[in-house]
């Protein structure tokens, strides 16, 4: 079965056919960066009308790489949310104008779930319960993962995504945005314990994260207590890789303690991680320590891509029993992982 998935959640535009769930036939991106950079985030009119743009010549892309034309594909999968909701509306509307063109079904599925299947893709006989860790540029959880489609939320962050504090922090030290990969490299120039940085507690949830504290922690060291953000560096510039690269090791030290400890606390067999930051070599080598197997999102499938949206939406379409979604499907900027 031939699954066409259309990304479009936030800055990426993405394109994939993916053969039964598995094998990925093409997976093309089209990524916004050198249009956000300027603002150091992302721009919704800007990424929506980059993805009007691209959308449907990407499409005609995917098709051509996967070596198939649209009368074979079987069904269109889209991410229906969470994101931004002018960018997810193109998405979804292109899906549904796919499909009537085509006379072909088609699935929203979450984007959050998909990174999650980025990693089960790679994963012959997943074992359940497993924890799933969503570690991105929007989205920092830890679900419980007990059968394909079956989720429950176990903590979130109460305040910046890990990805967003690494962008943030990278600014903060100059860096250029995203600037999750800079903050790494320069980490790696760095001694952690040269700087003493602390992760936030959340009150009455052991399972849940804030970052903000820790962003905050940079920002005094590196201007002086009390400063704001449009404050002047006060720090040698020296000293840049070991604060780049204690605030790394406290950020996914924590993510690895609170991931361990709800592996041992809920009994999960497995772990599969999605997201942008896992592909930090540190977060890989923090979870050798793991008790379980871990699964990474397969190459290429960790940053958003459309090949994760048309595996999951294969899964999906089974799971309801071959029927695809009806026309009046709804974009959602929130969607909660649940059962
Ligand atoms: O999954 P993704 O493409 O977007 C969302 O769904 O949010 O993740 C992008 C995020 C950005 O915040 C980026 O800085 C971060 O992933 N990222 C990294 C690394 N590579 C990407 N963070 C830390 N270390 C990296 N090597
Ligand atoms: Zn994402």
């Amino acid at each position: 079965m031939l699954v066409l998935g259309i990304e479009t959640t936030c800055d990426e535009t993405a394109v994939a056919v993916v053969e039964s769930g598995k094998k990925i036939l093409s997976n093309v991106v089209v990524t916004q960066t050198d249009l956000h950079a300027a603002y150091g985030g992302v721009f919704p009119e800007l990424a929506c009308r980059r993805h009007f743009d691209v959308l449907i010549p990407l499409t005609e892309r995917a098709l051509q790489e996967a070596g198939v034309t649209s009368s074979q594909i079987d069904l269109i999968s889209v991410a229906k949310g969470p994101g931004l909701i002018g960018a997810l509306f193109l998405g979804v509307e292109t899906a549904k104008a796919l499909a009537l063109a085509w006379k072909k079904p088609f699935v929203g599925v979450s984007h959050i779930e998909a990174h999650l299947y980025a990693a089960m893709m790679g994963c012959d006989q997943p074992r359940f319960p497993a924890l799933g860790v969503v570690i991105s540029g929007g989205h920092t959880l830890l679900v419980k993962i007990q059968g394909m489609g079956e989720y429950e939320s176990i903590g979130q962050t109460v305040d910046d995504a890990v990805g967003e504090a690494f962008d943030k922090v990278g600014v903060m030290l100059g860096l250029p945005y995203p600037a999750g990969p800079e903050v790494e490299k320069l980490a790696a120039q760095g001694d952690p314990r040269r700087y003493c940085f602390k992760p936030g507690v959340v009150k009455n949830n052991p399972w849940s994260f804030s970052f903000s504290g820790l962003k905050t922690n940079v920002l005094y060291t590196l201007k002086g207590q009390n400063s704001d953000k449009t404050a002047p560096v006060v720090l040698q510039e020296e000293e840049k890789p070991h604060i780049a690269a204690a605030f790394q090791e406290t950020a996914l030290q924590e993510i690895v303690r609170k991931a361990l400890a709800a592996v041992d606390h809920f009994g999960c067999r497995m772990i599969f991680l999605g997201g942008g930051v896992t592909q930090n070599q540190r977060l890989r080598e923090l979870f050798k320590t793991s008790p379980v197997p871990v699964y990474w999102p397969l190459p290429g499938l960790s940053l958003d891509n459309g090949a994760m949206i048309a595996g999951l939406g294969y899964q999906v379409f089974l799971k309801k029993s071959s029927q695809g979604d009806a026309f009046d499907l709804q974009p959602l900027p929130r969607i909660p992982l649940s059962k």
